[in-house]
Formats: C-alpha cells, structure tokens, sequence
C-alpha cells in the first residue's frame, strides 16, 4: 500500500516535472540598419551600421528564436545557434529537416555584419512552448508565405518564415504604403488578437506615435486563412500568420528603446499584451515589404 502510494506520488511528480519542463533557447535581437527611403534593391543604409534618421536611415529590428530550422528562400532553411565556442552562427541548409549543410556563418554577435546588420543575444530567454510558462509569457508568433493562393491553402512548405514577436509594445520601423500610393518610412506594431486574428497597425513616423497620411490605418489577417501580401513587391504573395499555434514563449529584452508600454493594454486578450516579431535573414529585406 505504501509501495503504490510512494509510486503514486513518483508518478504524479514525474509527470507534472516533465509537463513543466521545455527547452530553452536564446532570443536573438536581429538590428539592420535600413534606407527606407530607397526601393528594395538598394535599401542598406549609406552609413552602414552607424547610419542615423537624418540620412533616411532607420534601425529596424527583428527578433529569432535559437534554434528552429526555418524557411529561409526558395529551397533554403536556416538555423541560428550560438555556441560558447562558436558564437552565434547562422547556417544555411537544403533540406527542411535542417540536415544538409550549404554554408554556416559563426562569430556573429555584437559585430556589424556586412556593414548594416547586427546581431544581439539573449541567452535562455524563450521556452518552445505554445503555452506561456514560467516568465516566458510573450509569444512568438510566424507567418508563412507562399508564392501562390493555391501553395497556401494546400499548406504547402513555405518559401518563406517570417518569425515575428509580435507585440503591441515593439514598434519595428519599417517602409509603409502611404495613401498617395507612394511607400516611405514608418512603423508597425504587430500584434495577435483574442480571436487568433493578426492585426498590424501602421504609423508614418519611425516610432509608433502619428498615423498621417498612412493608406490604411490597420490591416487584419483573420485567423488561418490566406492573405495576399499589400505592396507592389509582395500583393502575388500569400501570407499566413499562426497566432493559434505560437512555436514558443520568450522574455522581453528590456532596456531597448524601441520597446515601450506606451500601447500596453489588457482589452487585446490572450496574446494581445505582447507578441514578438521574428525574421530570417533573407526574409530580412522581405519584411520590410510584405504587409
Ligand atoms: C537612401 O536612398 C535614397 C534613394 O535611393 C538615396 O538618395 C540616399 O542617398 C540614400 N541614403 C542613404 C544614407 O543610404
Ligand atoms: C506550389 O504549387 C505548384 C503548382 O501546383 C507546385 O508545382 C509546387 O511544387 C508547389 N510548391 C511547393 C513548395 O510545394
């Protein structure tokens, strides 16, 4: 009797253990440094990582979580890892399984890459979970985008993941659709809704704080449905965003000034307090155009 009550006990402790238990991974901040005032193909700022607003550069940020293998291009996956004797590396691969190995980038934090880009690391601040845990309470949430409407509804592999920790306090600078039809520099907050819904706000200065002139004020993705992109670049895009399904739950690196509670809010439910947005690299230059 005692013998099946310790069992009992063992039992329940283990289970409840391993329910508790996930993997932690870091929280990559991912800064580039952009001319959002030029067009896509020339977009890296002029003064590469020390580039300023006055020169039409803004930094805009994206954040990654460690360790997921994701949709990089057409063909491409990509993984981010640091390692104690590595760094952080970025290693590219031909298979969606992240396998086969066609290029790996080591030593990447803190340094200006290619003159526009830098990488900041958080150790240990997400759990993949798609339940918050612990003080891992912020989202990330990905879109998956498909060159085509009939890819998308198929679920077919992506061409691309856009891992955004989105969050109605991180407003990411970033080019917008003005009115007059013209795209010019602004910001988004981007943020899951109650009803699983994505929902980007659009702002025409780099912080989140005017909305004059923007073509639209907000822009709603319902819930797993197809989604054509909204600028010249990406409208033959189909986008989907996974607010249901979060592929993990982070901390929020604070001290950043591009997070604020200015937009803090307890009316926007389950995931509206915050969620985070994450980007590949290749995807880098498509998110500054994909909505
Ligand atoms: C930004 O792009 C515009 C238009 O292409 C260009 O005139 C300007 O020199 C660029 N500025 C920087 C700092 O890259
Ligand atoms: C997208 O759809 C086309 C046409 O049905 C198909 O040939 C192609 O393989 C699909 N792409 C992917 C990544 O599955």
């Amino acid at each position: 009797m005692r013998i099946t009550t310790f069992a009992a006990i063992l039992y329940l402790l283990c289970s409840t253990t391993q329910a508790n238990e996930h993997t932690t991974q870091d929280l990559i901040l991912l800064t580039r440094y952009a001319n959002l005032t030029a067009n896509a193909e020339s977009f890296v700022c002029k003064g590469g990582c020390r580039g300023s607003e006055a020169d039409g550069c803004a930094a805009t940020r994206d954040f990654i979580v460690g360790g997921q293998c994701l949709a990089d291009d057409d063909g491409v996956w990509v993984r981010y890892l640091f390692s104690a004797d590595f760094g952080l590396c970025v290693t590219r691969y031909r298979d969606p399984t992240c396998t086969a190995i066609i290029s790996e980038d080591c030593g990447l934090s803190e340094r200006c890459v290619d003159g526009w880009l830098q990488y900041e690391l958080f150790r240990d601040y997400c759990v993949e979970s798609s339940s918050p845990t612990r003080e891992f309470v912020y989202p990330f949430v990905y879109s998956t985008t498909h060159r085509s409407a009939t890819n998308c509804t198929r679920k077919d592999p992506p061409t691309v993941e856009d891992l955004r920790l989105g969050s109605d306090q991180i407003c990411v600078a970033t080019n917008i659709p003005m009115s007059d039809g013209s795209y010019g520099p602004g910001s988004i907050i981007s943020a899951c809704q109650s009803d699983n819904s994505h929902v980007v706000t659009f702002y025409s200065d780099t912080s989140c704080s005017t909305q004059d002139g923007v073509l639209a004020p907000t822009y709603r993705r319902p819930f797993d449905q197809c989604t054509p992109g909204v600028t010249e670049e990406t409208r033959h895009r189909m986008y989907t965003v996974e607010c249901g399904s979060p592929i993990a739950h982070c901390k929020m690196p604070t001290g950043n000034s591009f997070i604020t509670d200015r937009h803090a809010s307890e009316a926007e439910g389950r995931l509206g307090v915050m969620n985070l947005a994450v980007v590949t690299l290749s995807s880098v230059l498509m998110s500054l155009w994909f909505l």
